[in-house]
């Protein structure tokens, strides 16, 4: 970028503070702002004349006010594509490590507690021939689908649209118009879809309970499109089996209440974190702007498509 363009970074690695995020978009015409930076309307209003693109270095933009760049005429970017993989590694290592109680397994030989084999010590279950009901096939889910497969899991979804016949039977899925019916009859739950204000707690307190208490739930999407308090009241019951999450609602905040249960994984939001990730993130960015500032529409805006 600094090639490119006349370029002030942010080279600490931490997010930027309310006022230093006021002062760059008053004078900037590019913001490259990530999922830790607030872009709400109060930060939008003190935007200068000038602020024309907000490239967002991430995919999810739920932390940037659409509607009011939109009404400002910024136009918004991210970087779909680029962690579809890596992400889809991390969900399916989540469903491994619940089921079979991976990380379990690994605090019990740290603790120096564990005094040997036995037959019905650490059992978890068998994934195979087990129901994965993904919410949200888009590409992540549909990455995810097909390593499922591959692990035995037979492939369900929930999405707002069903996919061609040829996409659902690469990945001999089966769609569900109605997410009740489906929450209700699998054995694993993934969360795959964006959050957004249609998606904020669509796994509310009453659709949880839908599932079955030998159900397990899965999110490395974002941590508001599950009701969490709901969810840490009912696996502390045993009502939900166990869960894996690498995002939270309140994050970094993460409920105490969940660091307590034995039977959840936690992941501090690194689906996406591999060096390849974040190299093709960066030069999706760079293209973006460079589109951009050549005077063209760049090739990865949101904000028509998800308001
Ligand atoms: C994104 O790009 O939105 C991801 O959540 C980062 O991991």
């Amino acid at each position: 970028m600094m090639e490119l363009f006349d370029t002030r970074l942010n080279d600490d690695d931490r997010p930027m503070g309310r006022d230093e995020l006021a002062e760059a978009v008053k004078s900037a015409d590019v913001l490259v702002p990530t999922l830790t930076d607030r872009i709400d309307k109060a930060i939008l209003a003190q935007a200068g004349e000038s602020l024309r693109l907000i490239a967002n270095f991430g995919t999810g933009v739920d932390h940037i006010d659409l509607a009011a760049a939109r009404e400002r005429g910024v136009t918004v970017t991210n970087t779909p594509g680029v962690l579809t993989e890596d992400t889809a590694d991390m969900t399916m290592a989540l469903i491994l490590d619940v089921i079979r109680r991976v990380s379990q397994g690994e605090r019990l030989i740290r603790s120096g507690e564990w005094s040997g084999w036995s037959p019905t010590h650490m059992l978890g279950h068998r994934l195979w021939g087990k129901r994965l009901g993904i919410v949200g096939m888009g590409r992540i889910g549909s990455a995810l689908a097909r390593r499922a497969r591959g692990f035995g899991l037979s492939i369900h979804y929930h999405n707002r649209r069903q996919l061609p016949d040829h996409a659902e039977q690469e990945l001999e899925a089966t769609w569900w118009e109605s997410l009740d019916q489906m929450l209700a009859r699998m054995d694993i739950i993934s969360v795959n879809c964006p959050h957004t204000p249609a998606t904020f707690h669509l796994l509310s307190a009453r659709r949880l309970k839908l599932l079955k208490p030998t159900a397990a739930i899965v999110n490395t999407s974002r941590g508001e499109v599950i009701d969490e308090q709901a969810m840490t009241r009912m696996l502390k019951a045993g009502e939900i089996a166990g869960a894996g999450l690498d995002v939270f609602e309140h994050e970094p905040a993460v409920n105490p209440k969940l660091l307590a249960l034995g039977n959840v994984v936690l992941l501090p939001h690194m689906g996406s974190a591999t060096i390849e990730g974040r190299i093709d993130m960066g030069e999706k960015v760079i293209i973006n702007i460079k589109t951009y500032a050549d005077g063209h529409k760049p090739p990865d805006r949101v904000i028509d498509t998800l308001l």
